[in-house]
């Protein structure tokens, strides 16, 4: 890394933090939002990355060919102890870079499209009424992450992507230990067993005389048929598809009802004017930040801002601190949809930008505009000082959410 040692720098900031309002950055982030737009942040081992946190700047870079994700490259930033050793083990789409990146994300394209997303809605309704159901028949009160948030976009996460949702508590239990299990050992424990788990429902869709109509099965039959796609690569495949595309949205529901309950009078207006659903998601993406910190190592030398990022330096983007860029956003930390979210990276940008972004729109805004038509009443059971969130090593999201109505 560049040597500035002699300049006068601002306090380094250690990275990554918990927040203590589970909407909001860390309030030890301040002094990266006040240099914008590249600072520098501390990992756990004392090692020093550059932290991305201007708008204009992280969009240059993330679009930018001489930054890698390839976490096997020796100066691939770690943020936790335990990410160092799972790393090494092979993965696909994020942690890939092009050429290799552009015929995977090729292959994912088709089933990830606006128009599928849209082909979806009716199921994700009824996936979303079916849960309601449950829910009001067993309260008031409900623990709304388990009751309703988790399952729904697991359910169909599982429904496109071909896995029985009758496995729902294995997966998410390892899931939960592979993003933030308790050791390293914990996590690569965890990795093995959702290896092993798909390599067995592999096995077993080769062998099925009716083909399924998930993802996985189109990928088996066509690709794993003709030789075209590594045995390995479609269980690394399956992993990121599950992981990604349940646990993320599952917390952008439970922290959008907690953040939209904070804000009683946003809630009124959206429940007066559900057209403004679209817009509130996208708000919520912006403001909530839930994947907050984008990992990347240089490959080459960059000139960025001033500064020469090193061949072989680590660089983070925080979403939370780029998505409250004040030059694109005026009072970034209040939740307003009318003030248009364009732009954000919550969904990250460039060749890594979420595969699963249209999904994810679609099951968000049918499950909070669902949520708040059927319970008008809806609210907190215990008070809000008082409920736990995900600590700030992992996607943000709540650990429980007690409600009533
Ligand atoms: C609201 C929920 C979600 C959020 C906040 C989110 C966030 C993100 C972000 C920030 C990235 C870029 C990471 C980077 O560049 O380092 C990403 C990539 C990705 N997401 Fe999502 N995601 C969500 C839902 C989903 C869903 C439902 C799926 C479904 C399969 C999914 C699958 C993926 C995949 C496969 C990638 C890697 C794409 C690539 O490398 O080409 N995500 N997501």
């Amino acid at each position: 890394m560049t040597d500035t040692t002699n300049r006068t720098q601002p306090p380094t900031v250690a990275f990554p933090q918990s927040r203590s309002c589970p909407y909001h950055p860390p309030t030890a982030y301040a002094p990266l939002r006040d240099n914008r737009p590249l600072a520098r942040v501390k990992l756990y081992d004392g090692r020093l990355v550059w932290m991305v946190t201007g708008h204009t700047l992280a969009r240059a870079l993330l679009a930018d060919q001489r930054l890698s994700s390839d976490p096997d490259h020796p100066g691939f930033p770690a943020p936790v102890a335990r990410f160092a050793e799972v790393r090494r083990r092979r993965t696909a789409l994020l942690g890939v870079d092009d050429p290799e990146h552009r015929v995977q994300r090729r292959l994912m394209i088709p089933s990830f499209t606006l128009k599928r997303a849209a082909a979806l809605r009716p199921r994700i309704q009824r996936v979303v009424d079916e849960r309601l159901d449950a829910m009001t028949a067993q309260g008031p009160p409900a623990e709304l992450v388990s009751a309703f948030a988790l399952p729904v976009p697991s359910i169909v996460i599982c429904a496109l992507l071909g896995v029985p949702y009758a496995d729902h508590e294995f997966f998410e239990g390892e899931s939960r230990r592979l993003l933030r299990g308790p050791s390293a050992a914990d996590s690569m424990d965890a990795r093995d067993r959702l290896e092993a788990y798909f390599d067995d429902l592999i096995h077993r869709k080769q062998r099925q005389r009716e083909r399924g109509d998930g993802v996985l099965d189109e990928l088996v039959h066509q690709q794993l048929r003709d030789g075209e796609l590594e045995r390995e690569l479609l269980i690394a495949l399956a992993i990121i598809l599950l992981v990604a595309g349940h646990e993320t949205t599952a917390n952008m529901i439970s922290l959008g009802t907690f953040t939209l309950l904070q804000h009683p009078h946003r809630l009124a207006e959206l429940r007066a004017d559900p057209a403004l659903l679209p817009a509130a998601v996208e708000e919520l993406m912006r403001l909530l930040s839930i994947a907050d910190g984008m990992l990347r190592v240089a490959v080459e030398d960059i000139e960025a801002a001033g500064e020469t990022i090193r061949a072989g330096d680590g660089v983070i983007f925080s979403t939370s601190v780029i998505n409250r860029d004040e030059s694109l956003y005026p009072d970034p930390d209040t939740l307003d949809w009318h003030r248009p979210a364009r732009h954000h990276v919550g969904f990250g940008f460039g060749i890594h930008q979420c595969l699963g972004q249209n999904l994810a729109r679609a099951e968000m805004e049918i499950a909070l505009g669902s949520l708040f038509e059927r319970l008008p009443s809806l609210r907190l059971d215990v008070p809000a000082e008082e409920i736990p969130f995900k600590p700030g090593d992992t996607i943000q999201g709540m650990l429980e959410l007690p409600v009533t109505w």
